[in-house]
């Protein structure tokens, strides 16, 4: 078997493959790790053929969307999970056939209802239903702390105790335990009778992760990250830097436009000099107006560089073939001791 466990912090991924077949599959992909896994897969020989999400994630962006697009492969799901973009959904019992290798599917609900554990050979990957010395959490939407005591103690700890342990999180670098180590040392699995076990999943008070609202919104929607908008947006414009524009702004040239994307208010508290203000909440209705000339060199600047990287690609999208953004934003302008200007421009 072809096997990589990859770490995203303590987000757990895994390519499991079929060395005979060279078919592999990626179960919990993460957003930021695409290039590592497809570097992965070409470094072991295997074909990529599977994407599959465990359960809907709430605390990391799940690559799986991304992947599929990128690659045209199937995402695979539990058939209780709410995101459109799942190509197979699969139920208790079903299997991924990977080349020689069989993927067993066993629905365990409890940290959410789509949640699904998958046994091959002499692993399990439990997603977040049993992590090592912890079970996923029961109080992010979707979860139930009887479910998840029935999918523990009437599914998952029935299996052969032997069984290497996979989970989708850990945060202390151990890699993998077996099922029996957990029945014997995982302190959460200690209380065996059902109430109890609910009482305790209810009387955690975990904090919430960060980033959840984002991580559901698009995991369950197949919707971009704020990072993924960055990051394309970035990719389809040129930067320059801070020092290169203080130079060129003493030496007032007039071949650059400086634009300045932020609101009046920010702008009349201080502006680059020379900069015209067209705030970017405005800035595709006043193009025709405000930058008569396509062929004109722009540069956006904003605060802190996000806003003005989106407008340059905005701009760029509406044919100012010569718009870049500024590496940087106001903010880091004014530390650098740069000059600026406040109230408008004359
Ligand atoms: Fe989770």
């Amino acid at each position: 078997m072809v096997f990589e466990q990859i770490a995203t912090g303590g987000c757990q991924s895994y390519l499991v493959g079929c060395a005979d077949t060279c078919a592999a599959v990626l179960i919990d992909p993460e957003l930021s790790q695409i290039d590592h896994y497809v570097a992965l897969a070409s470094h072991h020989g295997v074909r990529l053929r599977y994407l599959i999400d465990t359960h809907t994630h709430a605390d990391h962006f799940s690559a799986t969307k991304a992947l599929a697009r990128q690659l045209g492969l199937p995402v695979v799901m539990h058939r209780a999970s709410p995101a459109p973009f799942v190509d197979m959904r699969i139920g208790d019992g079903e299997m991924i056939v990977l080349g020689k290798l069989r993927l067993q599917a066993l629905h365990t609900p409890g940290h959410t209802a789509d949640s699904m554990c998958l046994q091959v050979e002499d692993r399990v990957f439990t997603g977040d239903t049993l992590l090592i010395g912890g079970t996923g959490r029961t109080d992010l939407p979707s979860g139930d702390p009887s479910a998840l005591y029935d999918s523990l103690f009437n599914r998952l700890l029935k299996l052969d105790g032997q069984l290497a342990v996979y989970p989708a999180h850990d945060y202390k670098g151990r890699g993998h335990s077996t099922l029996a180590e957990e029945i014997a040392n995982n302190p959460r699995l200690q209380k065996r009778d059902e109430a109890e076990f609910v009482e305790m999943m209810r009387n955690l008070s975990l904090t919430m992760p960060t980033h959840i609202t984002e991580a559901l919104r698009t995991n369950m929607s197949g919707g971009k990250t704020v990072a993924a908008l960055l990051a394309e947006a970035s990719a389809t414009v040129p930067f320059m830097s801070l020092a290169e524009l203080k130079s060129r702004v003493e030496a007032a040239e007039d071949d650059l436009i400086v634009l300045d994307v932020r609101e009046r208010d920010a702008y009349e508290a201080g502006h680059i000099p020379g900069a015209r203000l067209l705030p970017r909440g405005q800035l595709e209705l006043r193009v025709n107006q405000d930058l008569p000339d396509p062929t004109r060199r722009i540069l956006t600047c904003c605060e802190l560089g996000y806003i003005s990287t989106l407008a340059a690609a905005t701009l760029r999208g509406m044919g100012f073939t010569r718009a870049v953004a500024l590496d940087g934003g106001m903010k880091a302008w004014r530390e650098g001791g740069y000059a600026l200007r406040p109230g408008r421009e004359p």
